[in-house]
């Protein structure tokens, strides 16, 4: 599937719920959202059909988001059908490692392999604070049981809010200096209208946590060895350490020319771009007994409408128009 700009798309993230057992401040607004009822979702067979018919079309990696993807029931299973979708050559899983401890082995059962865990502190107080009431123990738990069980790569997602933890960014260094995680740090995406930050931070650019870094740490440059199924992190080793750091730009340093992907979101849009509003309908034409061929032409027009770059490149720009993150998986 190639775009207007030659880009090859073949790299589909699927939302399976918009529910999640946190309320990070950065992803839902302050007096919550309503949540799409149960015929709004699509069916995991729906899923599967979709997924199927694209690969077909050339798809290759699937992630599944949420919401937190481990809430929807019989979220083991569908990755498990997924699994046997010939041609897939990538599937992983997002989650905020709530609910890790009780699944990592299911899911690796599941034959799912790699997995990226929301991770934004590493402090008890702090981490409540910023999801609304979450349990960091829970979550240092599932990434322990994730690491026994024998998921590769494990990989950590902190989003750098400055004044809230831009301070921790050594700390959870030295978490990728003891454990084989890749901890990367993401650039906050202000999205959505009034997420509830204003108490909390602010955007700041990756580039002052390098300097940071750098000051403490040798970084070594790493090229993706993968490049097919690598996501836009820029990933260093750090010297003497045996895991990796890697940062996010989407916004001081956006990857779009390099973009690969849709985006499915639980109530059967096709999203062309995490921050464009652009969707293709494919639950309606699912439920109105649509053709294969009928599908793919909806992937091609979803393709076809992928914008040169995302409407978030302006730093102080927050993108009040755009469905909340919980809804896109990010
Ligand atoms: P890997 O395949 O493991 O490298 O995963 P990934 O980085 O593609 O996925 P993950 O769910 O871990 O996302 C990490 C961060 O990158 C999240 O904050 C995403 O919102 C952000 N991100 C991923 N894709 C895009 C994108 O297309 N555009 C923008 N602006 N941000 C993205
Ligand atoms: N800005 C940056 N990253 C975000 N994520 C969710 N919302 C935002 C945002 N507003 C991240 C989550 C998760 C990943 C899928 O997206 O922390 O790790």
């Amino acid at each position: 599937m190639l775009d207007k700009f030659n880009r090859e798309i073949n790299y589909l993230r699927v939302s399976i719920t918009d529910r999640c057992n946190l309320h990070c401040r950065y992803c839902r607004p302050k007096e919550g959202i309503s949540l799409q009822g149960h015929d709004d979702i699509l069916r995991y067979e729906e899923i599967i059909r979709v997924v199927s018919v694209a690969v077909k079309m050339g798809l290759v990696k699937v992630r599944v988001t949420g919401g937190e993807p481990l809430v929807r029931r019989g979220c083991v299973d569908f990755l498990s059908r997924l699994k046997k979708i010939e041609g897939l050559q990538d599937i992983s899983l997002t989650t905020n490692g709530i609910l890790l401890e009780e699944f990592a082995q299911k899911i690796f059962d599941a034959g799912i392999s790699r997995i990226n865990i929301s991770l934004d502190s590493l402090n008890r107080d702090k981490y409540s604070h910023i999801t609304n009431g979450g349990d960091l123990d829970a979550v240092l738990r599932g990434i322990a049981r994730a690491e026994e069980v024998g998921f590769s790569p494990i990989k950590i997602n902190t989003v750098v809010i400055k004044g809230f933890n831009d301070d921790e960014a050594l700390d959870f260094v030295r978490l990728a200096l003891d454990k084989p995680f890749q901890v990367r740090f993401i650039e906050l995406m202000r999205v959505g209208q009034q997420t509830n930050l204003d108490d909390v931070g602010d955007y700041m650019p990756t580039s002052q946590l390098i300097d940071r870094i750098k000051k403490k740490y040798e970084l070594e440059p790493i090229k993706n060895k993968k490049k097919r199924f690598d996501g836009p992190a820029r990933i260093f080793k750090i010297k003497g350490g045996r895991g990796e750091i890697g940062f996010i730009n989407p916004v001081s340093d956006h990857f779009c020319s390099t973009c690969n992907r849709l985006r499915l979101t639980s109530d059967g849009k096709l999203r062309v771009c995490l921050l464009n509003e652009k969707e293709v309908d494919l639950k309606k034409a699912l439920r109105e007994n649509c053709s294969d061929e009928e599908l793919e032409g909806l992937f091609r027009e979803a393709v076809l409408l992928k914008p040169k770059q995302h409407d978030l490149i302006c730093t102080e720009n927050t993108l009040k128009k755009c469905r909340h993150m919980s809804a896109i998986g990010g």
